[in-house]
């Protein structure tokens, strides 16, 4: 980070620490309206935060000291800013609905190709949909299956759950990712093989987790159906990996492809969106995109006071490295949001945290924060409590929808309700004078008090439409890459997993061989030994 512009914040931060979010409330009758932003759909209410006019001056200093506006223009024209995979980082193109864009990497315009992949797949969802294509036995597909990790199932898990109102109710979508068996086969449990579509969604196509369970389904699908001639029918592929995907037996006809620009946890809009496509259709997927290409937009030509995803950067960034908050909170008010902070979690965790920066040194400051959640209202009666009372400081995100897809009786403004209320007891608190005159009795005032001035942004948008996901899906991308611009390290890669890779396959070894011959250290020696002898393994 840059020095000079970090010591600014930190002496604006000095000089208005004492002073509390209610304080801040009490002196700006106009303060909702100041701290208050709009893009694609959305709108941010950042006005319950410990910041005033001259700390987010500050913070304006650093994202421009770290030269986001060029680094934002790098990302979208195609610069290989994923050094260390030597890549460029262009998963914006996978967005950009403009007909007549052209986007460069290494010399060729990669905006043909997207639009191909992007018709290729619409022509095959409508044609699951529609009934067109069916399977070896000529019945119509009811349940799709997608096989993948990481990127490759967070993304369609958490949009395919968030969009359900506009999914095709009869067909089916699962999601197998975990190598533990437990996942496929209760999942085989669930489906008939002559009326599955299995979409094996991997960018490498090598992913151990993934071919495991891709093998597997598939002995499965031959065995069921009696010939291996129905795998054509019944398997796609999505990858950039048109070897591996041959070799495992599927006809590049039926592969779906992205490239190397695209990062796994940055995949939902490219073929890794499949299955969604599939449940939604075609438009609404493009809907979604259009959604994304809106907050795209505003990202790179919003100037960085009115920026969205810039302004939620800058303020992680006070939270982590000012106040030492180790972690955020994601609470969507919205059951069909219910597993987007598990998505933001790989978005987040794998792309900042990193302890090198971009010269190849040790940080000497905090970055990517732990970020976590659960739907609201039930995280409310679950860990809120810690949150409001407890020591650690935990900023959070709270999202919301004006109108529901659910109309039954008074549970919307009841929910929202319970939003609202929470953003306000967490900045406001409640003093020992108010439980007094409560009628507290004096014992319980220490108890019962609530400090407040606990931060909070508020998210909301009139609807959860293909749009305003796709908009906000992009808000957390650019919020991220922006931390990664001024903490300076690498977003786009994710060196940190491969060890534990390499080594699951060195035991693996160790588990399955005829004889053990334990090289490791005397706890992982005694662990694999153990497991050895309950399988009667010498
Ligand atoms: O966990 C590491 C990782 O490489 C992720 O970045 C990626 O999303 C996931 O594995 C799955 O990779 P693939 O799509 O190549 O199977």
């Amino acid at each position: 980070m840059n020095q000079e512009a970090w010591k600014k914040v930190e002496d604006a931060v000095a000089a208005s620490k004492t002073t509390t979010i209610k304080q801040l409330f009490a002196a700006d009758p106009d303060r909702a309206a100041k701290y208050t932003l709009s893009a694609a759909g959305w709108t941010l209410d950042y006005s319950k935060n410990r910041v005033d006019a001259d700390v987010m001056k500050a913070l304006f200093g650093l994202a421009k000291a770290a030269n986001l506006s060029e680094e934002i223009e790098k990302m979208f024209t195609g610069a290989k800013i994923n050094r260390t995979e030597n890549r460029a980082v262009l998963h914006t193109a996978l967005r950009n609905c403009d007909p007549a864009a052209q986007v460069f990497v290494d010399g060729k315009d990669v905006m043909p190709d997207v639009r191909a992949v992007l018709a290729k797949m619409g022509a095959f969802a409508d044609a699951v949909r529609s009934g067109a294509h069916r399977g070896f036995t000529g019945k119509r597909i009811k349940y799709v299956v997608n096989i993948g990790i990481g990127g490759s199932d967070l993304g369609p898990v958490m949009a395919t759950l968030a969009l359900a109102p506009y999914s095709k109710r009869s067909i089916r979508n699962y999601f197998v990712s975990n190598v533990d068996s437990t996942h496929l086969a209760e999942t085989l449990r669930e489906i008939k093989a002559d009326q599955t579509l299995f979409i094996v969604a991997s960018k490498t196509f090598t992913t151990q987790e993934t071919m495991t369970n891709a093998l597997s389904a598939r002995e499965w699908l031959v065995k069921k159906l009696g010939d291996a001639a129905a795998v054509a029918k019944h398997f796609v592929a999505l990858s950039t990996n048109e070897a591996e995907v041959v070799k495992f037996g599927i006809d590049p006809a039926n592969m779906f492809a992205f490239w190397d620009w695209v990062g796994g946890r940055y995949s939902l809009p490219s073929a890794i969106g499949l299955s969604l496509m599939i449940s939604i259709g075609p438009k609404n997927f493009g809907k979604m995109l259009k959604g994304y290409w809106k907050m795209d937009k505003h990202f790179r030509t919003a100037r960085l006071e009115k920026n969205m995803p810039v302004v939620l950067a800058l303020l992680g960034i006070l939270y982590s490295n000012v106040y030492g908050a180790e972690s955020y909170a994601v609470l969507p008010y919205d059951q069909y949001l219910s597993r987007f902070p598990a998505y933001l979690q790989q978005m987040d965790m794998e792309s900042n945290g990193k302890a090198v920066t971009k010269d190849g040194q040790p940080v000497t400051y905090s970055t990517g924060p732990i970020e976590w959640g659960e739907p609201g209202t039930n995280g409310q009666h679950s860990f809120y409590q810690l949150i409001h009372q407890g020591t650690h400081l935990i900023p959070a995100d709270f999202i919301g929808f004006c109108k529901t897809h659910n109309p039954i009786g008074d549970h919307h403004d009841k929910l929202m309700a319970n939003l609202f209320a929470q953003t306000e007891a967490l900045a406001f608190g409640k003093t020992a004078e108010q439980c007094r005159a409560d009628g507290d009795p004096e014992e319980l005032v220490p108890f019962k008090t609530f400090e407040g001035n606990r931060p909070t942004n508020t998210l909301l948008a009139d609807d959860l439409t293909p749009e305003t996901l796709g908009a906000l899906v992009a808000l957390y991308e650019h919020k991220i890459f922006t931390q990664g611009v001024i903490w300076n390290v690498y977003s786009f890669d994710q060196w940190g997993v491969q060890l534990g890779k390499v080594l699951a396959k060195n035991v693996l070894k160790d588990l399955v061989a005829e004889k053990a011959d334990l090289k490791h250290d005397s706890s992982t020696n005694a662990l694999i030994a153990h497991y050895r002898k309950v399988l009667g393994r010498a």
